[in-house]
């Protein structure tokens, strides 16, 4: 890991700026406080400490660094949020040395980055230019803002087949690299060529709001329709959401989420003032997406056409949505409308009258399959509907719902699934840190007696040295305190958050949120360190002595015994003798 890269984006950014993007912080008796995105709250109880860095959720327990924060709440994993906010910092990032794989495959991702930064310059170019013309005045008829066209920076690309490739090698990279990113076609003969010809272009753009892949429309007649950049290695389909970088304020805001299925839709929303828009890109939605979203949203309402495929995706995605624990309306339009059309012939108006009309997303699943299901596929659905649910606490809140939505006595339902039930959850792919592991933690009396301990040295670092010094090292007894101790001595004064685990982090974060004390309290408090160590290590040595004592008995060795009686009968605890 590269500890120096980690050291100056933490003095660089401010963790506090970070938050601030997604929650509101408002400070509070000299901290900041706002509510937690990390689980479901009215009342703020995360707290964030710009000084040393970390934030800590006295609700939920979430906690940790910068890194934390910004990975667990853009569902990234540890490297991605140290790239994205290294970038953001401009701190360049030393490739690590253990894999020389990985540094290839990022220095190529960051080549495929400024590909596609530059390709969406060239893009929104030729859309000012005169090659533009007949994409302006599509846009124009479309009734597109230039506010959301610059926003969302479209562009457009002209009929040339070599245009953004002799772009690009005007730029220094090749055909081949050009291919590899996927802003570049290759025929069976070897021969590169653009990939987007003739077309309006949408960039994609990732969390950090970086372009990644485009997605571009015929502007008159063609097929497809829609030609979207294929997977690449920094475009996944099915990660990402159209709009979700520019959304995402307005939706960590509001605490909910607009999803629709086209790029027209997610434009024209954020138009006409929904702002906490972003759209599927042609797939269906994924769990990643939803994690993604649930990061940041505790709402999400999906706007889908009325015709069968949209109600078809409609089903899908609420879901999706509602087995990953996130609530979930639904907003069919009239068939043969779309929501661009819809919010460009009758304004925002016209257009809140069918989100006034949304309907909760089980209610909507559960009479959409009424409609066209059989009573036993139904309960195949409901079964299966039961078994997604990423927690077993998730899927006890759903049982009843479903069970009344089917007309169905609970008891029933319940014992109908039993058997399917009581099998475990079905295991998640995982491939991002969680904000609040199951476990709670260390558990144990051993590590409690520890945490005393523990707790004093954290909030007052300035006794470090001293603990040190008393032995409190032989007076730990978990594996868990002796580490975090080792780690507390290495690392007093400098970042330490940045080298421990999630439960360490949870403890050292909740012990930093305390008031440290002073004065007689401080004093009285240190006293009571002190005898208490002291008394720990009287104990261990007492012990060990009569451990001694007993071995020399069986051994027959009276010399020993007798000088062990001895050593043993000397040493009375005396409580007021230790400082
Ligand atoms: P307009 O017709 O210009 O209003 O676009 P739209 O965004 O409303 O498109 P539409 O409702 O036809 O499709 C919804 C979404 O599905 C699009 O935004 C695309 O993401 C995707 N999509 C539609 N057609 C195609 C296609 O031919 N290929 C691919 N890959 N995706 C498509
Ligand atoms: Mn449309």
């Amino acid at each position: 890991m590269d500890r120096a890269a980690i050291q100056a984006i933490k003095e660089r950014l401010d963790i506090v700026d970070i938050v601030r993007r997604y929650v509101e912080l408002k400070p509070v008796s000299g901290r900041w406080m706002g509510l937690c995105p990390f689980h479901n709250e009215k009342t703020p109880s995360m707290s964030v400490n710009s000084e040393e860095g970390f934030f800590y959720c006295f609700g939920c327990q979430a906690s940790g660094d910068i890194f934390d924060f910004y990975a667990n709440i853009n569902g990234l994993e540890f490297k991605d949020a140290l790239e994205q906010l290294a970038a953001e910092a401009g701190v360049e990032l030393t490739p690590g040395k253990v894999d020389p794989g990985a540094a290839k495959r990022s220095s190529e991702r960051k080549i495929f980055m400024e590909m596609h930064e530059l390709a969406a310059k060239y893009f929104a170019r030729m859309l000012k230019l005169p090659e533009g013309r007949t994409a302006r005045k599509y846009l124009e008829r479309r009734g597109l803002a230039s506010s959301v066209i610059d926003s969302f920076g479209l562009g457009c690309s002209t009929d040339d087949w070599q245009g953004l490739e002799k772009f690009l090698i005007s730029k220094g990279y090749t055909a081949d690299q050009g291919v590899k990113a996927g802003l570049l076609s290759q025929n069976t003969k070897g021969r590169t060529y653009d990939r987007f010809r003739g077309r309006l272009i949408f960039p994609i753009k990732n969390l950090s709001g970086r372009v990644i892949a485009f997605g571009g429309r015929v502007i008159t007649d063609g097929e497809p329709k829609y030609l979207n950049s294929s997977d690449t290695p920094i475009y996944k389909k099915g990660d990402h959401l159209y709009g979700l970088s520019t959304a995402r304020n307005s939706i960590a805001r509001t605490k909910h989420a607009l999803l629709t299925e086209g790029y027209m839709d997610v434009i024209s929303l954020h138009q006409f003032g929904y702002t906490n828009s972003c759209g599927v890109l042609g797939t269906a939605l994924t769990p990643d997406q939803v994690k993604r979203l649930s990061g940041f949203c505790s709402k999400v309402d999906l706007v889908f056409d009325g015709d069968s495929a949209g109600v078809k995706a409609a089903l899908r995605s609420s879901e999706m949505i509602l087995t990953q624990g996130v609530s979930c309306g639904v907003i069919v339009l009239p068939d043969g409308e779309d929501v661009d059309s819809i919010l460009q012939a009758r304004g925002a108006e016209g257009f809140q009258v069918f989100m006034d009309q949304a309907r909760d997303g089980l209610d909507f699943a559960l009479a959409t399959l009424q409609q066209g299901f059989s009573p036993r596929e139904l309960m195949d659905w409901a079964q299966g509907f039961l078994k997604k649910m990423s927690s077993a606490s998730l899927r006890a809140f759903y049982l009843p719902k479903v069970a009344s939505g089917l007309g169905m006595a609970e008891a029933e339902l319940r014992s109908v699934f039993s058997s399917a039930l009581s099998s475990p959850v079905q295991p998640q792919k995982q491939p991002v840190r969680k904000a609040v592991p199951q476990s709670a933690g260390p558990v144990g009396a051993q590590v409690k007696d520890d945490k005393y301990f523990l707790r004093y040295a954290v909030k007052h670092p300035e006794y470090v040295a001293e603990l040190s010094e008393r032995g409190i090292a032989q007076v730990l007894t978990s594996h868990w305190g002796k580490k975090l101790w080792s780690l507390i001595t290495a690392h007093s004064g400098q970042d330490i958050m940045s080298f421990l685990d999630d439960s360490e982090k949870r403890f050292y974060a909740s012990c930093r949120m305390e008031e440290a004390l002073s004065g007689s309290e401080l004093e009285d408090e240190w006293r009571h360190v002190c005898r208490v160590i002291a008394r720990r290590r009287y104990d261990t040595g007492r012990k060990k002595l009569t451990d001694a004592l007993r071995r020399a008995q069986a051994e027959g060795d009276m010399g020993r015994v007798s000088a062990y009686l001895k050593v043993l009968n000397d040493s009375v605890w005396r409580d007021d003798e230790q400082h």
